[in-house]
């Protein structure tokens, strides 16, 4: 199964992503975790992509684009994969369908933006492997340290309330034509995030039957 997870920031893309790997044995491909982990290297893309991101704004598409065809092209992504953030213009989903690669359902996890505030205000995300917790809804087992791999968490840069703002302003603009532009393609498929993670799972997993 190739799956996209469209969703506003703090949504939970990620975290449903992780349950649906466990669940299928597939990669989540998250150009947002690339990109923070090309930050954390100090590479070239991470120094381009890093102020866009601290900006709350939209990295170009064409290297987003270049990132996602060359990940998809590896050997682990043949039996399927989840795409956790992208595409996030109708330019990158152009690109997509243009490709080779064929998706069979597209997930919008549906969130109003005040809980969004709310839920960027106390992640936390572990340093060393990306596993995202919340202070209040998914606390790490011991204070301040990932569960499974002991790393340490850390407040993601963009979560600071401005860049939040903006971030939401962008997923407006940019980002939620595409709902449209799938669901006239017939392949959206639509769930409340509003409940508890376990129950967004099974909503997930229902959704994803239909
Ligand atoms: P990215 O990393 O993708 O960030 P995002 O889309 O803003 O989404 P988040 O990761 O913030 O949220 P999420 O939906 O994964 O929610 P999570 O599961 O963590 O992208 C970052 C940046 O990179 C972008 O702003 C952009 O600059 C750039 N970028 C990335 N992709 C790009 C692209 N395609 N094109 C151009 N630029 C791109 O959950 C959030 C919190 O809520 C957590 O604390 C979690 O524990 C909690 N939570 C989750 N579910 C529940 C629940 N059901 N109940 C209670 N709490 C919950
Ligand atoms: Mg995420």
């Amino acid at each position: 199964m190739n799956l996209i997870l469209l969703a506003a920031p703090g949504a939970g893309k990620g975290t449903q992503a992780e349950l649906l790997c466990e669940k299928f044995g597939i990669p989540t491909v998250s150009t947002g975790a690339m990109l923070r982990k090309n930050i954390a290297d100090g590479t070239q893309l991470g120094k381009m992509a890093e102020k866009y991101i601290n900006d709350g704004k939209l990295v170009p598409d064409d290297v987003i684009i270049g990132l996602v065809q060359s990940r998809i092209a590896e050997g682990d992504c043949k039996n399927g994969f989840i795409l956790d953030g992208f595409p996030r213009t109708i330019a990158q989903a152009e690109a997509l369908s243009a490709s080779d690669v064929k998706i069979d359902k597209v997930l919008n996890i549906e969130v109003p933006d005040e809980k969004i505030i709310e839920r960027l205000a106390g992640r936390l995300e572990c340093k060393s492997c990306g596993t995202t917790y919340h202070k209040e809804h998914r606390p790490p087992k011991v204070d301040g340290k990932c569960d499974r791999c002991g790393g340490d968490l850390r407040v993601r840069d963009d979560d600071k309330p401005e860049t939040v703002k903006q971030r939401l302003k962008t997923y407006h603009t940019q980002t939620k034509p595409l709902v449209d532009y799938y669901k006239e393609k017939g392949m959206l498929r639509v769930v409340s995030g509003q409940e508890k993670i376990e129950d967004t799972h099974k909503a997930v997993l229902s959704a994803l039957e239909k």
